[in-house]
């Protein structure tokens, strides 16, 4: 049975809450496998709106939803993310969701460290969440995490609080902050553990499980390609992996496991937070995108840079993560555009390059090279199949298919379930 893997194909918020929704509801099980809760998914079921940060999509509709190992997990930001939930009517269980025990936990020292170092940082700001996701996975690699499973075992705590506290009072002195209070923290943790344990398993077991049961098994991805900590725009990035193969490593899978991977492109470009953004616009017409595309961030709330379709830098992020096919989304917010550009690669100091070249300065100082396609008057929100695009519209989705060398999969019309044009379903691989 093909398993599906949906990651971001540019700088997160690509509309993946709709797709994933849209392919959580044929799938058996949905699993996270990085970031944390610094991603935000809006999903839209009819009347309501629901809007995750951690939660794996499916647990909307009751399909069985896994957060893997390689998500940091805030315990407080999961309670009160089920919390709303059930007040939203909806059944979050044991028997829903599943906690990996292996999770290394986002503690309230990582959220201050988080914002200490970001108001520390003058220019050099990356503009992360501030929710404490960087320094948590620092703590991980560093072995210094307390995880889930740790949370059983509080009692046992004391020679890797130890290791914690000497790393965090040392940084929290260089900051002017008093030391971690560990009291508090060993009482915040004790009133919080029960909650979670509850969701607590090891989830490779179950996972394994479900795969030999030939189970559908959806990997839903946080952020984006151009997030990734080793192929996106560092330091400007998350601190996690975003490419599809972490689904292996982050959730305890073996690397056969991913199935077709869905890269969701926008149809324009947006960001969130600090770093190089080449077809970057400050005009009129970007201010248009970001108005007709809604664009706020979910987790912050925060303007998001809004600029034209970066075909070379999709086409990069294509190849990096091993994408199948992309979903393309938000097409109509070019509707009714005289013209459109795409970004089909840049000059750097005069010289044409092909890509995005690695150093931060480099990257600030590429310069697009755009090509322009004639737009189109009709409206295509809401369309289902490709007889009800304009010409032109047709015209640049296979345009963007040939710059980024990635067919269309799905194409997305507005944020319903149902206006979508499939043309591969990625679960039939
Ligand atoms: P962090 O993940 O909070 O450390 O933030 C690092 C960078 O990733 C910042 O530029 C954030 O704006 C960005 N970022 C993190 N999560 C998301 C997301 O889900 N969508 C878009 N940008 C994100």
């Amino acid at each position: 049975m093909a398993n599906v893997t949906v990651i971001g194909g540019q700088w997160g918020d690509e509309g993946k809450g709709k797709i994933v929704d849209w392919l959580a509801s044929r799938a058996d099980l949905v699993v996270r496998f990085q970031g944390g809760h610094n991603a935000g998914h809006t999903l839209v079921v009819g009347e309501q709106t629901y809007k995750l940060s951690l939660l794996p999509s499916g647990i909307v509709r009751g399909t069985l939803s896994v957060i893997g190992n390689g998500v940091v997990l805030d315990p407080w930001a999961l309670k009160a993310e089920v919390e709303t939930l059930r007040g939203q009517g909806v059944e979050v269980t044991p028997e829903r969701l599943i906690v990996a025990d292996t999770c290394p936990l986002i503690l309230p020292i990582h959220r201050d460290l988080d914002a200490l170092r970001e108001d520390a940082s003058g220019k050099g700001k990356i503009g992360t969440t501030r929710r404490g996701i960087g320094p948590a996975y620092e703590d991980k690699v560093g072995r210094r995490a307390i995880r889930v499973c740790d949370l059983a075992h509080l009692g046992h705590l004391g020679a890797q609080l130890d290791r914690l506290c000497a790393h965090h009072d040392a940084l929290r002195a260089g900051f002017g902050e008093p030391p971690v209070d560990r009291a508090r923290l060993e009482r915040d943790l004790g009133e919080i553990a029960d909650f979670v344990l509850a969701f607590a398993r090891p989830a490779w077991a179950v996972l394994n499980q479900a795969r030999r049961d030939g189970r559908r098994i959806l990997f839903e991805g946080a952020q984006g390609v151009l997030l990734d900590v080793d192929h996106g725009t560092y330091p400007f990035v998350t601190s996690s992996n975003t490419v599809a193969g972490t689904a292996a490593a982050g959730t305890g899978l073996g690397p056969g496991a991913a199935g077709f991977v869905l890269g969701i492109v926008k149809a324009y470009t947006t960001r969130v937070g600090a770093g190089p953004f080449p077809t970057e616009l400050s005009d009129a017409i970007g201010q248009l995108l970001g108005e007709r595309g809604r664009e706020f961030g979910t987790v912050t709330g925060r303007k998001r840079r809004c600029g034209w379709f970066d075909a070379a830098l999709v086409r990069q992020s294509m190849a990096v993560a091993g994408v199948t096919g992309i979903a393309l989304t938000k097409l109509d917010v070019l509707d009714g555009l005289e013209e459109i550009r795409i970004c089909t690669g840049y000059r750097l100091r005069g010289a044409p390059i092909d890509h995005l070249p690695a150093h931060a300065a480099d990257q600030a100082a590429v310069e697009p090279v755009y090509e322009t396609m004639a737009g189109w008057s009709e409206s295509t929100a809401g369309a289902r199949s490709w007889a009800q695009l304009p010409a032109q519209a047709i015209k640049y989705i296979r345009r963007i298919e040939e710059l980024i060398a990635c067919p269309v999969a799905l194409v997305s019309t507005s944020p319903e379930r149902e206006d979508t044009i499939l043309v591969r379903d990625p679960f039939s691989g």
